[in-house]
């Protein structure tokens, strides 16, 4: 049985299909329900859920008691960047605090493996892409420090404990499944793709490109974009990794290919067959110039492969549940 936090998000339920689909047992711990989408007429996640936050250590133990858990996947978080600049301590009482939480309610509880989703955040204004793992961490805002923070408890708790992770330092995750069930959906949406398709949708205006003097090909900053459904299936790699483990690890996770804004928003013309309304304005401070990520450890150690490579393939999967949810 593997305990899933922050599972009825974006990426959470995209990982809970991935561990159905490869007969995993799952329980899904999250502060709002679970989306229960059919197929069929029959649920699409038909899993048991908690619905609770990680500060509530009753709820955490109640859950901890009810089931036997090999490991957890820990993605419950709060995610906006510029808010955690504003609100640095929601950032550090939910993405540290809450992380604790859990920690200690694992270490109650004998669960001694936990999966993490960490982020290109971490390396903030890379020297170099593709940036490596081993590269130098130095997360320039509350968000990526408070993932950071929870990369070292890993460390010490590992040495201390012998707690073992992995943790799984994502890039732009994007697209949704194919069923086009569940998707990407975030309040406040901050993210490129769902934004640029809301203008076709006609939920916003326009979509405001921040910079166009970067030193890049078409002068918009470039990112790696790794379709949903290959982020998740790495969780269920990461999970058998863990089954025995000796070593704890850290991978970058990401396709390896950089995008540029313009890049995105053409292709995301072409899917949906009109044309965007963009506005241009300045660089936002701390958006670095690319985040690419060298991704050959994971693909060497974990046998991870990248299915939905192709930005087309993930803006079109990402349009097929933008539309249904209109
Ligand atoms: N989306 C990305 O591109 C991206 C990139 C790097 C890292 N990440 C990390 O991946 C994880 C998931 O991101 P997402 O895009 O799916 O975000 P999301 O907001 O869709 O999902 C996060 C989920 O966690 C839940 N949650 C938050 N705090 C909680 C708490 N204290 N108790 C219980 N549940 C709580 C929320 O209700 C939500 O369902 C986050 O940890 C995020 O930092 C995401």
């Amino acid at each position: 049985m593997i305990l899933v936090t922050g599972g009825a998000g974006y990426i959470g339920t995209h990982v809970v299909r991935s561990l159905i689909r490869h007969g995993m047992d799952v329980v899904v711990y999250d502060r709002r329900p679970l989306p229960q989408p059919l197929l069929d007429g029959k649920p699409f996640l038909p899993v048991p859920f908690v619905v609770a936050d990680l500060a509530d250590r009753q709820a955490l133990d109640e859950t901890f008691e009810k089931y036997e858990f090999e490991a957890v996947i820990h993605l419950a978080g709060d995610i906006v960047v510029s808010e955690s600049v504003a609100e640095p301590e929601k950032y550090y009482l939910n993405n540290v605090g809450g992380g604790m939480s859990l920690l200690a309610a694992m270490r109650r509880y004998g669960v001694m493996k936990i999966v993490f989703s960490s982020t290109a955040a971490l390396f903030g204004l890379p020297e170099r892409v593709p940036i490596l793992e081993d590269d130098p961490v130095r997360p320039i805002n509350p968000y990526g420090r408070t993932k950071w923070m929870f990369e070292q408890m890993l460390d010490d708790y590992d040495r201390a404990y012998g707690l073992k992770f992995v943790s799984l330092r994502y890039f732009n995750a994007s697209g949704a499944d194919s069923s086009g069930l569940i998707g990407e959906a975030h309040d406040p949406e901050t993210h490129l793709i769902p934004l640029v398709l809301e203008v076709p949708l006609q939920k916003r205006p326009y979509v405001s490109i921040f910079g166009t003097d970067y030193d890049t090909p078409d002068g918009t900053a470039i990112r790696d974009y790794i379709h949903v459904s290959d982020l998740a299936e790495a969780h269920v790699l990461a999970v058998k990794y863990l089954r025995d483990a000796s070593e704890s690890r850290c991978y970058n996770l990401g396709n390896g290919r950089g995008h540029s804004v313009r890049e995105v928003i053409a292709t995301a013309e072409e899917v949906v067959g009109a044309s965007i309304r963009t506005v241009e304005t300045p660089r936002r401070p701390g958006d670095a110039e690319r985040l690419i990520a060298g991704n050959e450890r994971i693909i060497n150690e974990l046998s991870w492969k990248p299915n939905y490579n192709d930005l087309n393939v993930i803006v079109e999967s990402a349009w097929r549940w933008h539309k249904g949810q209109n």
